[in-house]
């Protein structure tokens, strides 16, 4: 991959992050709950919104891993990326910034990046991990189809403030699935 792709849907225009968003980046990663079910820093500083918007772009450059702001009516209101790409498979990861929460934002931006995932991105695999209370999350992925695969033992690292190791679950996509409700296990 080479340039930034950019997605859009009904309400949403999915872009790589730029300078321009620093500032929204830094004050969306104050809330506590992006620090403590991500592996945003903790604390979270300008320093590190300004770094991430370098990586990224550095990421898209070398096809490691895409990363979209996602926008409504101009407004940064969250991130989604799919991580560590590789040999045909990725994890999906995101965050929205606590006052647009609940408008089914993040479930819009997770069926275009698995459009883009299972189209022209070609893999096969797409990952969900979120460490155990993380209940939102969880139903995000379960609506978006994800079979449940288990629970991985202190599997998830670099997590809250204290970049603690912290029991997680799993679960997993296939280009071939449906992208139905599941019922999970748990
Ligand atoms: C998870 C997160 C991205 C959801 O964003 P959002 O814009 O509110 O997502 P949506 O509106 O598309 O969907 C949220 C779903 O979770 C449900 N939900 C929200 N809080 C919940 C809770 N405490 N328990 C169970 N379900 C919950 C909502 O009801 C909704 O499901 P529904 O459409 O069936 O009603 C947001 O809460 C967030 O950024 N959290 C902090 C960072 C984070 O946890 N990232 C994921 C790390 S794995």
């Amino acid at each position: 991959m080479a340039d930034p792709v950019e997605l859009a849907t009904e309400r949403l225009v999915l872009s790589a992050p730029t300078e321009a968003d620093i500032d929204a980046i830094y004050a969306a990663c104050q809330d506590p709950d992006i620090q403590r079910f991500t592996t945003v820093p903790a604390p979270y500083q300008r320093t590190d919104a300004e770094a991430f918007v370098h990586l990224v772009a550095a990421w898209w450059a070398t096809g490691d891993e895409c990363t979209w702001a996602i926008r409504t009516q101009g407004a940064l209101v969250g991130m989604i990326a799919l991580h560590g790409v590789r040999d045909g498979a990725a994890e999906i990861g995101y965050w929205v910034a606590a006052p647009a929460r609940g408008r089914g934002y993040l479930t819009e931006a997770a069926h275009a990046v698995l459009d883009f995932a299972f189209g022209p991105m070609r893999l096969q695999r797409v990952e969900w991990r979120a460490v155990t209370d993380n209940p939102a999350s969880m139903r995000i992925a379960q609506k978006l189809g994800f079979r449940y695969e288990g629970m991985l033992r202190l599997g998830l690292g670099r997590i809250g403030p204290g970049n603690e190791r912290r029991d997680g679950h799993i679960a997993g996509l296939l280009a071939a699935d449906a992208r139905t409700p599941q019922p999970w296990p748990i």
